[in-house]
């Protein structure tokens, strides 16, 4: 790990070693059995990720990244290797690890508040905090006013982010994005990256995110992970050294950007 952003994130964690979400995966292999043959579908991977750190995962379709948020949320347990969340192995879900798929999956008879608070059902908290959170996690994504509506009132952008905050209002160490953006239109887009930089910054959870959108990744990611495909593996870890609000436009962002985005067509190979 290098660069000025790291090394200030770094600092940072390091004056409160009590803050939880470092996931450590070790010699993580992933196979799916198929119609008699034997599928591998991640190798090898090995990645540390820091408390409060943001990394974002690219890669081609079919390379492994949601197979590898799924094992990372404990949605299966048959795998190879190590993933340890603050030194304790995941194999199971829990609340602890939220996670945010591209359709934002809310109950459409359940207003927002009513999806928002679903999460916190098995949580032994009074009403009145349960409440309290709720309406904080309301706040957090910008949807005061829309606390009543049901899914179907709202915006694909404003359902996307309702789903955010019942992802987080269980106060995950770690949240996982799933192409949380993906079925958006490219200005709800970008105006949804502002957004989850605005939260990230009020919310102390490590945050993995899948996307195929490079700049998307490169504008939100402490470090970008570039997976190679067949098996999927990790090609490259991209350090992105820049201060936010990052600029799209500068040369260091579209530097960083045209590197993965060569990486990821295999430009390099023909160079
Ligand atoms: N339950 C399963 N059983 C068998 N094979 C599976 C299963 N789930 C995923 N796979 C295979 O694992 C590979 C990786 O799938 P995965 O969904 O993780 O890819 P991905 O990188 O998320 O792709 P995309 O970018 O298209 O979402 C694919 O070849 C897929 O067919
Ligand atoms: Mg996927």
């Amino acid at each position: 790990m290098s660069g000025g952003a790291m090394a200030r994130l770094d600092d940072d964690k390091r004056s409160e070693p009590s803050h939880p979400g470092a996931l450590a995966i070790k010699s993580l292999n992933k196979r799916y059995r198929m119609d008699g043959r034997i599928l591998q579908v991640l190798q090898d991977i090995d990645l540390n990720i820091l408390p409060g750190e943001f990394v974002s995962i690219v890669g081609r379709s079919g390379c492994g990244k949601s197979t590898l948020l799924r094992l990372i949320v404990g949605l299966e347990a048959d795998y190879d290797g190590d993933i340890l969340l603050d030194d304790q192995p995941i194999r199971s879900t829990s609340l602890d690890r939220g996670i945010v798929f591209q359709d934002h999956s809310l109950l459409p008879w359940m207003t927002v508040e009513q999806n928002i608070g679903f999460a916190l059902l098995t949580l032994d908290l009074p009403e009145s905090e349960k409440k309290r959170r709720v309406a904080e996690h309301i706040d957090l994504v910008n949807l005061s006013g829309f606390a009543k509506a049901y899914p179907r009132e709202l915006s694909g952008g404003m359902a996307q982010r309702a789903a955010i905050a019942r992802a987080l209002v269980n106060e995950p160490k770690i949240l996982l994005l799933d192409e949380p953006l993906g079925a958006l239109d490219a200005l709800t887009r970008i105006h949804l990256q502002r957004e989850l930089q605005r939260i990230r910054t009020q919310n102390r959870s490590t945050m993995i995110m899948v996307t195929h959108d490079v700049e998307e990744a490169v504008y939100l990611g402490d470090r970008v992970v570039v997976m190679d495909a067949n098996p999927g593996r990790i090609g490259r870890v991209v350090t992105v050294p820049l201060p936010h609000p990052r600029d799209r436009g500068s040369r260091a962002f579209q530097h960083i950007r045209d590197e993965i985005l060569a990486d990821l067509t295999g430009a390099h190979d023909t160079d």
